[in-house]
């Protein structure tokens, strides 16, 4: 080999021992600032999910230690920290140990249809990379009740203690919605800490306007009863994931129905993504079909905290999930009404470090304003 030859083989091995080496380090730069923008330019945002997902399964990131401050009660449940995987990313249930591994305080898998289901065409997900955020028009593709129950059941064998949210869809030709929903609870309940009524995502025909009051009133009386009937031993609380696109009536309406005690909802997850557009967005993706994430829908999903929280007097927990990418993101919504916090869009962009960064970042600022856990910052800014 001459010395050309030489010399460029010692640059790539370099680099590429550099990457490997960074990689397993978990270095939050290296990953927000050259691996994450390097697999963007290189693969589809579908296929960087899927390996990702994979890659998950080796946890490629340490854990960081739990901080203190941020162990935390919610619904007699305790809750390592209050940072949470929002639904979406782990939709077959295979990743959890991984997600568990690299410091999520608990993990919301789905959305699961009864029936396996392959979702809408592709290409389904754009990435809006200066907008910071993601459109995606999967369709709840699904591999079904069957296939999740079962390596929920593997896994829960050998573990017991991390706390696992189970987020439900129908599947879009089912003719009966509410038996959808039930069947979620009845083949997926025993497995779960939490279970989600998903009637929020935009990419199902039909599905939003079951956030409706009587629409809602109807499937949650039924759901309420499968749930009663099974006594899973986990005892999983039940929580109605809405969409930020709602109006004030909505939120009455919905505020009315989960404090009615006939429904047995114990919390909401606000929110999923929006169809809105906001006028700032610059990327050329800006006019695809489907939900839009990240950074766009943080303060709408703030300001709905905020207005839920008041709604509901502060008794029902909220889970604040949209645009969160640090920890004064994730402080935004506890102040403003949530009990727990979950993300997602900023994982694609800034790889698994970002888990770590944005607790340390929330244990630095609960600390600072002379907290002692995060129980006593939610709804801070109702006290002011
Ligand atoms: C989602 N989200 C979602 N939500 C849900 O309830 N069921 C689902 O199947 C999905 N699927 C999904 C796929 C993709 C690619 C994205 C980006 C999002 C919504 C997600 O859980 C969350 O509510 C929103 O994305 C807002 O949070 P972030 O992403 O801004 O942190």
């Amino acid at each position: 080999m001459n010395n050309i030859g030489r010399a460029v083989g010692l640059v790539v091995g370099g680099a590429v021992s550099f990457a490997v080496f960074e990689t397993a380090r978990g270095e939050p730069k290296f990953y927000s600032n050259i691996l994450m923008p390097t697999l963007q330019k290189i693969i589809s945002a579908e296929t960087a999910h899927n390996l990702a997902v994979k890659a998950m399964k080796y946890a490629p990131v340490k854990k960081c230690n739990n901080l203190d401050v941020l162990r935390t009660k919610v619904w007699g449940k305790d809750f390592s920290n209050p940072v949470g995987i929002a639904a979406g990313f782990d939709k077959h249930a295979e990743a959890m140990t991984g997600l568990s591994r690299i410091g999520f305080g608990f993990i919301e898998i789905g959305s699961v249809t009864p029936l396996p289901q392959d979702g809408n065409d592709k290409p389904r997900v754009f990435r809006l990379s200066e907008d910071e955020a993601v459109i995606n028009r999967y369709g709840f593709n699904s591999v079904g009740h069957e296939v999740v129950a079962s390596r929920l059941k593997t896994w829960r064998d050998y573990d017991k203690n991390t706390i696992l949210g189970v987020n439900l869809g129908k599947n879009k030709t089912s003719p009966d919605h509410k038996g959808d929903y039930v069947s979620g609870i009845r083949n997926l309940g025993e497995f779960a800490d939490y279970i989600v009524i998903n009637v929020s995502s935009p990419n199902t025909p039909g599905l939003r306007k079951l956030q409706g009051e009587t629409f809602l009133r109807d499937l949650l009386y039924d759901i309420k009863c499968a749930k009663d009937e099974e006594k899973f031993p986990r005892n999983p609380i039940l929580l109605v994931k809405i969409a930020p696109d709602l109006d004030d009536k909505d939120l009455n309406d919905i505020a009315n129905v989960i404090t009615d005690k006939t429904y047995g909802v114990d919390g909401l997850i606000i929110s999923n993504t929006t169809i809105s557009r906001p006028d700032h967005l610059v990327n050329h993706n800006k006019n695809e079909t489907g939900g839009l994430s990240g950074k766009p829908v943080k303060n709408m999903s703030t300001s709905l905290v905020r207005k839920m929280y008041s709604l509901t007097k502060g008794n029902i927990p909220i889970v604040g999930v949209g645009g969160i990418a640090s920890g004064a993101d994730a402080y935004e919504k506890i102040k403003a009404g949530a009990s727990l916090v979950q993300f997602y869009t900023s994982l694609i962009y800034n790889g698994p470090p970002i888990v770590s960064t944005i607790k340390s970042e929330l244990a630095e600022l609960l600390e600072k304003d002379g907290y002692s856990c995060v129980n006593e910052a939610i709804g801070a800014d109702h006290l002011k």
